[in-house]
């Protein structure tokens, strides 16, 4: 049991187990990983699909098109499919002011061009969702940005890229990826809720969604079930990073459930009973103490992670006692309109309200809670 099978539908990014563990303190910890090599030990662990960068296609054979050759034939001979592709605009130098809002015109002008020639490739592959993180969109001094002009020059690239993407019939969605910091001071578009205003204002809002990972709000020191509940309400989570993250500090990128298990917890009950049907894509960095053979047991631990904690929650809302606080704390009553039909203002007028036994009213919820806390511990 807790083996993952192609239909739980997991996938990694090739820089997550690929990632040599190079951090702003020390030198690379791990040989670089033939993309080859992560799609055959990812298969045999039971993941669904996997996900790149168009540079990680790179990461042992310099010539794209051999590197693209030896990839596609890694996919048909195990059958891991590619859902999301993305694009990366963080690690070369030309790229160390943004890249979609560089000061330097030209810049932006070559990074459009980037995205287009990897969205053509990901057409190819199959893959359905395009991610754009925007790391490098932002500043260290407010003098540097004029943030109202990054924000045009942001959405005449997403514009660009959809009007491109639509006229070649890809049929792909974007998914914008928010984070507030590292490697900038601060990132444009740093939370869900900022995100979800841009897309607002896009000429093709409609295909454009959001990519959250759980590290990047938790560094915010905002909940993540909360933002996936709007993201769900917007119909706008086309992806999800899956990760942990011990609250605002640096973006730690642990194993998924290894941060905030509670949060976590819930973050699969929403996601398995909240109807988000994506793929359950695992963004993460196994910790730079690892040799190859850790690298494969955490892969596999994001998985099982999941497995359990989605059997947890079966058992949580299967659970009698469970059902019963649920209906003493009243959570089903919030769906009730607080309107009837047909009802306006004008009908608030005149209630028989008991405002003293109203308040004196308890919600229950630290029953609940515990009762959490008890599935999560696998006491009940
Ligand atoms: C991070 C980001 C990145 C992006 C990925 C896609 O941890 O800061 O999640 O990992 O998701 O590079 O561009
Ligand atoms: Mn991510
Ligand atoms: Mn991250
Ligand atoms: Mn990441």
């Amino acid at each position: 049991t807790f083996q993952p099978t192609r239909e739980d539908r997991f996938t990694f990014g090739l820089w997550t187990v690929g990632w040599p563990a190079r951090d702003p303190f020390g030198d690379a910890t791990r040989p670089p990983l033939d993309p080859v090599e992560t799609v055959h030990r990812l298969a045999e662990l039971g993941a669904y699909g996997v996900t790149f960068h168009d540079d990680d296609l790179l990461a042992v054979e310099p010539d794209r098109d051999r590197a693209i050759a030896s990839f596609r034939k890694a996919l048909d001979e195990t059958g891991l499919v590619v859902p999301m592709a993305t694009t990366n605009l963080f690690t070369h130098p030309v790229f160390k002011d943004g890249a979609f809002t560089s000061n330097d015109r030209d810049i932006r002008r070559y990074a459009i061009r980037k995205v287009m020639r990897n969205l053509d490739l990901a057409a190819e592959l199959g893959a359905k969702t395009y991610v754009f993180w925007g790391g490098r969109e932002g500043a260290e001094s407010e003098a540097a940005k004029d943030v109202r002009a990054a924000l045009d020059r942001f959405r005449e690239a997403i514009d660009t890229l959809a009007s491109y993407s639509t006229e070649r019939g890809y049929g792909i969605r974007f998914a914008l990826e928010p984070k507030p910091n590292e490697p900038r001071g601060d990132i444009l578009l740093p939370t869900v809720g900022h995100a979800l205003a841009f897309i607002g204002s896009l000429e093709h809002a409609d295909m454009v969604g959001l990519n959250p990972e759980v590290g990047h709000e938790q560094m915010a020191g905002l909940n993540f079930v909360h933002a996936i509940g709007q993201a769900l309400w917007h119909g706008k989570l086309f992806h999800i990073d899956l990760n942990g993250q011990h609250g605002n500090k640096y973006d730690q990128d642990l194993v998924f459930g290894h941060g905030d298990l509670k949060n976590a917890f819930f973050l699969v009950d929403l996601l398995e009973n909240g109807g988000y049907d994506g793929p359950r894509h695992f963004d993460y960095k196994p910790t730079r103490t690892e040799d190859i053979s850790g690298v494969w047991a955490s892969a596999e631990a994001n998985m099982r992670t999941y497995l359990i904690l989605k059997e947890r929650a079966r058992a949580f809302r299967a659970d009698p006692e469970v059902q019963e606080a649920l209906a003493a704390s009243r959570v089903d009553q919030l769906s009730v309109p607080t309107l009837e039909p047909g009802e306006t203002f004008d009908s608030l007028a005149a209630d028989d309200f008991d405002l003293d036994a109203a308040a004196a009213r308890g919600y229950h919820y630290e029953r609940l809670d515990q009762l959490a806390v008890e599935h999560i511990l696998g006491a009940r």
